[in-house]
């Protein structure tokens, strides 16, 4: 192999925080700080795929950042629309756009814009843009439990074959490859719940602060 040859990620994970306090910072509300972080979404994910990385997530809302005010909650609810809809371009750029996380409490028309930009772009083969939208890993793994347990009840899986990659598949985005590099924006130095389970052997890099 050529060791001067820069090995790429197939996989790159991004917690995309600090929003609030960059927009703080620079003397504007919070929310300009959300509604301003879709942009470098947009140029990373145009980057990678120059690149050749095969899969890139991005982290956006935890199952936990429900416990902020609704007010907050609506106002990230409704930037992550216009965002999906945003994404449909993706459509003409040979990138498959998917959500990982659950349905739960998403109203009916994010998941809407949501599944309508994953149709649009199901058969492009370039590269996958996951969103993690109220994406928790404890209750990845867990809804993966259940739907093995499932499988066994009705007599699918035999408990005995059972094994990593058999779990993995069980994931909400299966068939991926594993998670190489996280990184996460804003000084902290937290997982927050993030692909526990995909980034067993991840280099984890932290960006200084907003
Ligand atoms: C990160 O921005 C995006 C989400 C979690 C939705 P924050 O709202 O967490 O901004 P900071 O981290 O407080 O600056
Ligand atoms: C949530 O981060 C993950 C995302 C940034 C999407 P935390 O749970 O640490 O929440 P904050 O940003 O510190 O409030
Ligand atoms: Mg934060």
């Amino acid at each position: 192999m050529d060791d001067n040859k820069i090995k790429i990620p197939r996989h790159i994970a991004i917690i995309c925080d600090g929003n609030g306090r960059w927009a703080k910072k620079k003397g504007f509300p919070r929310t300009f700080g959300h509604r301003a972080g879709t942009k470098p979404i947009e140029s990373i994910t145009k980057k990678c795929f120059e690149l050749g990385v095969e899969v890139l997530t991005f982290y956006v809302f935890s199952t936990e950042n429900w416990s902020r005010s609704d007010e907050k909650v609506n106002f990230l609810m409704k930037i992550f629309g216009e965002f999906f809809i945003k994404l449909r371009s993706k459509a003409g750029e040979n990138i498959r756009v998917k959500h990982i996380g659950t349905t739960n409490n998403l109203s009916s028309e994010l998941i809407n814009e949501i599944r309508k930009t994953e149709n649009l772009t199901e058969n492009n083969s370039g590269m996958i843009l996951n969103i993690a939208l109220n994406y928790g890993g404890r209750s990845e793994i867990a809804n993966a439990a259940k739907n093995m347990m499932y499988d066994i009840d009705g007599g699918n899986l035999n408990a005995y074959k059972i094994n990593e990659e058999l779990i993995s598949n069980y994931m909400f985005a299966s068939g991926l490859p594993d998670v190489d590099l996280i990184i996460r924006t804003s000084g902290e130095m937290r997982i927050s719940n993030f692909l526990l389970w995909q980034s067993a052997k991840a280099k984890l890099w932290f960006t200084n602060d907003p």
